[in-house]
């Protein structure tokens, strides 16, 4: 048996871990079969590339962050194109490489994006298995995906750092939290945080209700606060518009990101000296968290056992303490947001946290 594996889309901590956790799975469980390592993502499959994975490449990777695979972005629109100097499709491509190199299956590690191609290649007949990986955790049917936790550790390290300089000198800092269209990685960093405001792209805010809670901290001598936003926050008036829209409208008003926009709303109407951080790629960078070793090793496992069962065209899926899995088709290309009663939004908001809205 030929188990083709690769990892695909944005890296994050915890990919090698599961690599390792399907790398020995395989090796005790299933002897016979060969590991390939597609390199670069699915880049590599539709160049055709791949390299037999000994036992050994699964040893002391389990702390080690990034992807010995290395990866790559193929945007999932670009699956089916085809040009006139190149009429066969990328995805048609993969397909012919997948049989080329006799491969039985093929593991894909990766995010949204990288489910949306894994599906479709299973539609075109592929045995595919996909592992939720991103530290967006925006995939649907899982509690959460790998890279998460770890990379929420960090972000609460960058909050927890940005507080004590904040308070010295009484000043509204705001980090800008990654996670793409949705705010798990804001709203977990920002609660572990502390942070006094957590803005998420779910619940659109208010910049007045968010300085009013700036000013009534002032008023309780509290001279600093702390604000977490999502990078894909927004105003209540930009969720009214189209993506394209709120971009071209942040241009015009000279800014590329809400955070910069908030930052000189605060400074302006509140009168207080405002800053602004961007932890940006340190928050997928580095060793994975003990959770997330613990979930990879399971997820990658599993994967391993998939694949003894003869289980294809599914995503394993984290349900609890345990691993189960879901139909590709089922939530590819469905997004999982944060829910705006979400149990910790609740507590946030009873101990005074403001998410920039109506209560
Ligand atoms: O999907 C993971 C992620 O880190 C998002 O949170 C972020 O918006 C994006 O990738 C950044 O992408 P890139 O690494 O291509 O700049």
């Amino acid at each position: 048996m030929k188990i083709g594996v690769l990892t695909s889309g944005g890296d994050c901590p915890a990919l090698n871990a599961v690599l390792r956790g399907l790398g020995k799975y395989v090796c005790e469980n299933i002897p016979k079969a060969e590991i390939i390592g597609i390199p670069d993502g699915y880049g590599g499959l539709i160049e055709g590339e791949g390299r037999v994975m000994k036992k050994s490449d699964f040893s002391g990777i389990l702390n080690i962050g990034g992807t010995i695979l290395g990866t790559s972005r193929q945007p999932f629109k670009k699956m089916n194109v085809t040009t006139e100097d190149d009429p066969v499709s990328k995805a048609e491509k993969m397909k012919e490489n997948y049989k080329k190199m006799k491969l039985d299956c093929l593991v894909t590690l990766g995010g949204a994006g990288t489910h949306k191609s894994a599906a479709l290649l299973s539609e075109l007949g592929l045995n595919v298995i996909g592992l939720p990986k991103t530290i967006d955790n925006d995939i649907y049917g899982t509690d959460f995906t790998f890279g998460f936790h770890s990379a929420v550790d960090v972000a609460t390290e960058c909050i927890d750092r940005i507080h004590t300089t904040a308070a010295s000198h009484g000043r509204t800092m705001l980090v800008e939290i990654m996670g793409n269209k949705v705010g798990w990685l804001t709203l977990y960093a920002g609660i572990a945080g502390g942070a006094d405001i957590i803005l998420l792209p779910e619940l659109p805010f208010d910049v007045d209700r968010v300085t009013k809670k700036i000013s009534e901290r002032a008023k309780e001598g509290k001279a600093f606060s702390i604000i977490a936003v999502a990078e894909g926050a927004m105003t209540e008036e930009e969720a009214l518009m189209k993506k394209k829209e709120r971009i071209a409208k942040r241009e015009e008003s000279g800014y590329t990101t809400v955070t910069e926009y908030l930052a000189k709303q605060i400074a302006e109407k509140v009168g207080v000296d405002t800053r602004t951080v961007v932890p940006g790629h340190l928050q997928r960078g580095g060793a994975p968290s003990p959770y997330d070793r613990l979930i990879s090793t399971q997820v990658g496992s599993y994967a391993g056992y998939l694949i003894k069962q003869g289980i294809f065209g599914v995503t394993v899926a984290i349900s609890g303490d345990t691993v189960t899995h879901n139909r590709l088709k089922d939530i590819a290309g469905k997004t999982k947001f944060v829910p705006v009663n979400h149990p910790l939004i609740k507590a946030a908001r009873d101990i005074g946290v403001s998410f920039g809205v109506k209560r």
